[in-house]
């Protein structure tokens, strides 16, 4: 596939999968402030951001491979959210008086290394019942 049309299916997944997070929130909301109709139309809506636009898009990305490439692909992203994002975030929210932000930060870094190790576990798993032995991931 052309390089500039894949890049932008990824950012148009980036969107979608948003758009699915904050409707959903925004569903969660409707529900407490006391309007009966708008939690359905946020999710109703979310539903067709995830299982079709995000959806389709993916598959013409070609994202979803077999459990080793995509526990691989998953590690990848994890290690990405630990060892750059979350750390560089993390240290520049505390640089700027920002604690709250730095918090959350360090917490979910925290929890994204859980992520990684259950993926790196399970990929090992994976590959010690197709060969026998366990690789690095
Ligand atoms: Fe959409
Ligand atoms: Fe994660």
């Amino acid at each position: 596939m052309n390089a500039q049309t894949r890049q932008n299916l990824i950012d148009a997944m980036h969107g979608e999968a948003y758009a699915f997070a904050k409707y959903m929130l925004f569903a969660e909301h409707a529900r407490r402030s006391g309007h009966p109709d708008l939690p359905d139309l946020f999710e109703k809506t979310a539903r067709v951001e995830h299982l079709e636009h995000f959806a389709e898009e993916a598959e013409l990305a070609d994202i979803v491979g077999s459990d080793v490439a995509n526990l691989r692909d998953a590690i990848k992203g994890e290690a990405y959210e630990i060892d750059t994002m979350y750390r560089e975030f993390a240290v520049q929210a505390e640089a700027e008086g920002e604690q709250a932000a730095a918090a959350r930060f360090r917490e979910v870094r925290d929890d994204e290394m859980g992520h990684r190790d259950a993926f790196t576990a399970a990929l090992q798993t994976l590959e010690v019942a197709r060969t026998g032995r366990a690789r690095r991931a």
